[in-house]
This record gives structure tokens, sequence and C-alpha cells, in this order.
């Protein structure tokens, strides 16, 4: 029968076959959705290997979005321009097919929260693959304005030209932060290791929202810094099991309840 799975390096903490198995419980549907630890130099084969287990769709986390970018023989617009694969499937034909629900997962979650987006000023921080992926969904909500700031400023600038073509972006420093925002949104790694990037003041807007795209037990550093400034502040598990059930929409064509599956991933948050 398919299978499904997650392939990381490391895929121990991996929250997918948890998130996959209560979206499969809402329809009463049968699902085998595993981890799936694939060597750093070795990430090919691995899914050569599932496809020959019968593996009909995997989940794809760091450090391998890219090269299944490179695997996939169809690659989905969206996926092209964020330069990331999320999300495999194999078609009847037994081609591999690529696409990347991060970005659209950000989105859908930020609406879950409220967060108006059109017309909005927001500010997104980093310029890494995490950025990348979300760019496109948030300039097509129509804010008023979109800053990239990151530590390395020419990163950032590349990015803002990369996808200037969907809305007005610019980016640049962080002290090139101008103005306030409704919206800020963390996709530097800073928070991982318990850093801030380097913020101004004045960086919120009266109930401006501040959204960290990592998860955590406790609220992150630029969390605490955000709330501490009056801002509203949100940490990316809503993201996660987002991305999660665009990725059950593209494999079984059925949309799950997120909600009820995020407040059960809440309450047991430990
Ligand atoms: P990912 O794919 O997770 O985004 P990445 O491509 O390595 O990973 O990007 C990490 C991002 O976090 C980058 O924007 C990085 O800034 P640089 O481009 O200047 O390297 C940012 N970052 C990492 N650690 C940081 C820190 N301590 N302070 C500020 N930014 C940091």
């Amino acid at each position: 029968s398919a299978i499904y799975c997650v392939f990381g390096h490391p895929v121990a903490h991996s929250r997918s076959p948890e998130i996959h198995h209560a979206f499969a419980a809402q329809f009463d549907m049968p699902l085998r959705y595993e981890r799936r630890l694939a060597p750093l130099d070795g990430f090919a084969g691995s899914v050569a290997d599932f496809i020959a287990a019968g593996g009909r769709g995997a989940n794809v986390t760091v450090p391998f979005k890219q090269e299944a970018l490179a695997l996939a023989e169809v690659v989905a617009p969206r996926a092209r321009r964020a330069g990331a694969v999320n999300t495999l499937s194999v078609d009847d034909e037994g081609r591999l097919h690529g696409d990347t629900t991060d970005g659209v997962g950000l989105v859908r979650d930020l609406e879950r929260l409220g967060a108006r987006l059109e017309g909005a000023r927001i500010a997104v921080l980093g310029a890494g693959g995490a950025v990348r992926g979300v760019l496109e969904p948030l300039l097509e909500r129509r804010p008023q304005a979109l800053f990239v700031a990151n530590r390395t400023a020419e990163r950032a600038r590349q990015l803002a030209e990369r996808f200037a073509g969907f809305g007005p972006i610019a980016g640049g420093a962080f002290d090139q932060l101008e103005g306030r925002f409704d919206l800020v949104i963390n996709g530097t790694s800073a928070s991982l290791g318990a850093e801030l990037p380097p913020l101004p003041e004045g960086l919120f807007a009266g109930d401006a929202l501040a959204y960290d795209m990592v998860y955590a037990a406790q609220p992150t550093v630029f969390m605490r810094w955000a709330e501490q400034r009056g801002a509203h502040s949100h940490d990316g598990l809503g993201m996660l099991v987002e991305q999660a059930a665009e990725s059950f929409f593209i494999w079984h064509n059925l949309q799950p309840d997120t909600g009820a599956v995020l407040a059960g991933m809440r309450g047991d948050a430990s």
C-alpha cells in the first residue's frame, strides 16, 4: 500500500507524522506516514528506495529542499521561484513532482490569526531559504510595502530584485528598516541560537503582529522582544500545520481542519 514520509537530517524531531496522522483521522483514512533519515550525501538514493518500497508522497525538510527541487522531474512554478521543494509526489506514471507549500502555509496561518495583509507594511527578517519561499505569497496579498532586512544586506537586496515583479518589495540591512510595520516576520535562524537580530526601536505600528517562523515550547527571544514593545507575537507552529495541510491536499485531495490539529498540538506542547 501507499507510503508517505518526511525526509530530513536530522528528522527525529519532525512533527509531520503526528500532523498527517491527525489529518487522516479526520477522514477515517488509514495512513502510513513515517520519518526517514536520509544520509547527507544520499538524498537521491533515499528517495529512490522510498519509491521502490511504495512511496507516493514525501515532505522534505532541512537540508534537502534544494536537492528535492533538482530531483523533481516536474516542478511547480511557485517552487521553482522559491528555489525549494518541500512536497514530492509520485504520479501514476511514476514521475516525481515537486512543489512547495511553506509560503501558502505562512499566509494561511497569518490569515487565521486575523492579520490583514492587503495594504499592510510588512518587514521580513532574514534572506535565506526560509524567507525566499514566502515572499511571493505575501506579495500576492497586495501589501503596501514589504521590506526584507538581513545581516548581509546584499542578500536581501538580491531577493528584493528577484521578486520585484510580484509587488512593492525592497531590501537592505536591519538599520535600514524605516517607519513602523504592521507585520514583522522573523525568518532568520537567529532564534534557534536564542539570538536576536539588531532591530531598531519603534519598529511596530499600533496593533502590530510579530511572527517567528520557528516554533518552540517557550516563546522565542524575538517573540518576547516584540511583546515587550506592544506587538502580538506568534510562533511558527501554525505555519507548520498549514503547510502540512496543503501537502495533504496535494496528495489526497482533502482539506483537513487545521485549527483542531493545532489546538491538539498546543495542548500537549511538551
Ligand atoms: P534558512 O534556509 O533556514 O533560511 P540560511 O539560508 O542559512 O538558512 O539563512 C539563515 C538566515 O538567518 C540568514 O538570513 C542569516 O543572515 P546572513 O544572510 O547574514 O547569514 C540569518 N541569521 C543567522 N544567524 C543570525 C544572527 N545571529 N543574527 C541575524 N541574522 C542571522
